[in-house]
Parts: C-alpha cells; sequence; structure tokens
C-alpha cells in the first residue's frame, strides 16, 4: 500500500481559492500580448505580464522570429555545446554582451536554469553566499544546491550584509547575490555599495537583473549602467522574457568563467539550446531599444505613474517602487486573492502574490503596464480604480 500512500501525498490545499471563489493561477489566454488580451471569450487590460516594453507582439519581432522560423526552423534539436549553436547564437549572445559593457556571455533556455546552473559549478561546500533575503526563488534553489554555507542578509541592509562580510574571510570565496530590481516590490537595490563592499572585502557580487535589463539605465542597458558601474568584476544573470519580450536566460561577466561555464554548467550542456525565432527576436528588440528607448520608456513611466498616483490617492497601500513596477500591498493570502478577483471582475488582469512568494501576510498585487497599452486603456484603469473606491 506504499505505492498509495506517495500519492496521496500530493494533495494541494485549495481552501484560500475555495474561500475567495476565485483561482487566478494558470489563465488561459486566447490571444497574444494585445491591447485587451483575450480570456474565456471576454477582454482585459493586461497589467500581469513582464511586457514592459510593450515588444513582445510588435509586428517587427514577430517579422524577425519568421524569418529565423524560415532559415533555420524550429528548433536545431540539439544542446549546444552539440549542433544546437548557430551563428544567429552566437551574434546574439556577442551583441548582448557589447549592450550590457561585459567580456563574455552565455545564453540558457531560460533565467530560472541559468540561476540555477551557475553556482553548483562555481561554488562549493569551502565557499559562502550571503544573498538578500527577498531573492528570487531560482537563486535561492541555485545557492542551495551547490552545497556552499548560506547566509541571507535583510533586504537592501548594507550594514547588516556589511557585517556578515567582516566574518567571512574564513572560507574560500564570499558571493553576495541579490536581485537588481525587485520583482514582487520595485524597488533597486543599492548596487553600487554592494559592488563596493565586495570590492573592500574580496567577495564576488552577483546580480540577476530579469526586471532591469530593457528598463532601466541608458537605453535600457540594466542595472550596470543605472548603478553607474565600469569593470564590473561579478557575475551578471538576466532573463530575455520579460522586457526584451523572448525567452531564455543570460550568463556574463569575466571571459573565463563563461567560457568554463560552457563546458562545465551541466542546466546548459544537457539541455536542448533556445529556439531560434526567441534569438532572432531579441536581437531585433535590442536594435529596436537602441533607437527608440527613450520613447518607450517615456510611455511606460508615463502609466506607471498615472496608475501609482489613482492607487494612492484611492486608498490603496503601494510599496516603494522606483521602476515601472506597481504593487499593492495586499495583506493576508485571502485579502490579496478577493482584490485581484475584484479587478478580474472588472476587466483587469493582475499578478496575486500570495505566501510562500511573500510572507504570509504580505501579499502583494504586482502591477506592469506596457508600453503597448494605449492611454486611452490606462484611463480606463484609472476610471476603474476610482471607482472601485467610491
Ligand atoms: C528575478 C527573476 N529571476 C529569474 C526569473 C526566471 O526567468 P525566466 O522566466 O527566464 O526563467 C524570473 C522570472 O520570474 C525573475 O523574476
Amino acid at each position: 500500500m506504499k505505492y498509495k500512500d506517495f500519492y496521496d501525498r500530493f494533495k494541494i490545499d485549495y481552501e484560500v481559492v475555495e474561500n475567495a471563489g476565485f483561482n487566478p493561477y494558470y489563465p488561459i489566454l486566447e490571444s497574444g500580448l494585445d491591447d485587451p488580451v483575450i480570456i474565456d471569450g471576454k477582454k482585459f487590460i493586461d497589467l500581469a505580464s513582464n511586457n514592459y516594453l510593450g515588444l513582445a507582439n510588435d509586428p517587427r519581432v514577430k517579422e524577425a522570429g519568421r524569418n529565423a522560423i524560415q532559415k533555420y526552423g524550429m528548433s536545431l534539436c540539439a544542446t549546444p555545446v552539440a549542433s544546437g549553436y548557430s551563428e544567429l547564437y552566437q551574434r546574439v549572445r556577442e551583441k548582448l554582451t557589447i549592450f550590457l559593457g561585459l567580456e563574455s556571455s552565455i545564453l540558457y533556455p531560460s533565467c530560472y536554469q541559468a540561476n540555477n546552473g551557475l553556482f553548483n559549478v562555481l561554488l562549493g561546500k569551502e565557499d559562502i553566499a550571503i544573498i538578500d533575503r527577498s531573492s528570487h526563488s531560482s537563486l535561492i534553489e541555485g545557492i542551495r544546491g551547490s552545497g556552499c554555507k548560506i547566509r541571507p542578509f535583510l533586504h537592501n541592509d548594507m550594514d547588516y550584509l556589511e557585517k556578515i562580510l567582516k566574518k567571512a574571510g574564513k572560507y574560500r570565496q564570499a558571493f553576495v547575490i541579490t536581485e537588481s530590481v525587485f520583482s514582487t516590490e520595485g524597488d533597486i537595490a543599492p548596487f553600487h555599495e554592494i559592488v563596493d563592499l565586495c570590492d573592500n572585502y574580496g567577495a564576488v557580487p552577483v546580480v540577476d537583473d530579469s526586471h532591469g535589463i530593457g528598463v532601466i539605465g541608458k537605453h535600457g542597458k540594466g542595472i550596470l549602467d543605472h548603478a553607474q558601474i565600469e569593470d564590473y568584476n561579478g557575475i551578471y544573470t538576466a532573463s530575455l522574457g520579460k522586457a526584451l519580450a523572448n525567452s531564455g536566460g543570460i550568463i556574463s561577466g569575466k571571459r573565463c568563467i563563461i567560457d568554463y561555464l560552457k563546458y562545465y554548467s551541466s542546466h546548459l550542456v544537457y539541455s536542448t539550446s533556445l529556439i531560434p525565432a526567441a534569438l532572432a527576436g531579441v536581437e531585433k528588440v535590442l536594435e529596436i531599444i537602441q533607437k527608440e528607448f527613450d520613447e518607450i520608456s517615456s510611455k511606460f513611466w508615463r502609466f506607471k505613474n498615472q496608475i501609482t498616483n489613482t492607487l494612492t490617492n484611492t486608498g490603496y497601500e503601494i510599496t516603494n517602487s522606483s521602476t515601472a513596477i506597481t504593487s499593492i500591498r495586499s495583506g493576508s493570502p485571502l485579502q490579496t486573492l478577493m482584490t485581484a478577483k475584484t479587478f478580474y471582475r472588472e476587466g483587469i488582469l493582475s499578478t496575486p502574490f500570495i505566501y510562500p512568494s511573500v510572507q504570509f501576510n504580505e501579499g502583494r498585487i504586482r502591477l506592469i503596464a506596457g508600453a503597448n497599452l494605449s492611454e486611452k486603456t490606462i484611463d480606463k484603469v484609472s476610471e476603474i480604480f476610482t471607482n472601485l473606491a467610491q
């Protein structure tokens, strides 16, 4: 009967979803990221995706994807180390490296995989990973998999970080790991200070710029430009599936590290290469943002400011976000789902975060208005939030 016991262990706790009468997870989209998106035949305003620049459904990006399919097909059906590495892959990784101002890069099928595949190659039990405690689960899982000593530091607290660094001398190597833009709150790590502390204590900084690349810094160059860091000595990772509007993950940094990962990172070496359409899509997005970033970013900033102001004026409590993310403090899991349900009923798609993605009574509802949305749509969003408050 052991066999049966095993399957009985996997029961999802639906209590909060049942109490709220709403399950916001796994919505079934019947359209691309249009304005509106379609779910269950109905129109919704997309404030849920990470399509910051609004380029996921851009005709130029789609055409680049189609051309790549025409030339290479859907997939090279091989890992990069085998025959999955094309001239397109090579070109995109070089362009991204130049865009970021780093020495070299390698592209994984996703940033989750990149963050998971990085640490077990570079860190061992002689090392210490000092990580901002609000960091993404892919980073946390990645360092856990390496067997190193782990010390979390209080979110963005540089004194706390320094205290740990002072005692880290006994380890072979210390690493300081953080997100750049924190994905649930929208605040930015004091990365210049982190890099300075790392320099002082001989630690290697590692930053996940998934919500920074394409959003902050000149031409969307991300955290390194935003924090004005030159000659970055550390390791950089980011998702290509958010502002860059495709899919994939990048690890960049010193050439020796990237060359090493190319042969020793099993998450890269044993996984089918990024598909050509996504690579060509990223290449096209890079081309577009080098010309149009100021125009595109002024649009999503305007949208973010309008939404934030409306929410503040109508009594919602929001986090201290300094990026394109607006995040509502929504309380318990039930309160969070109830608020998301109300938005959904009014035709707004949002991202509710409940425990364990956030602390138990610290629910968040994240709103991101991409630059593909129209002024009229954002006015409608303001009108909905205002009416809901009355
Ligand atoms: C901060 C952060 N890192 C990594 C990831 C994973 O990126 P990807 O979707 O490319 O696997 C995400 C996506 O949710 C993220 O928010």
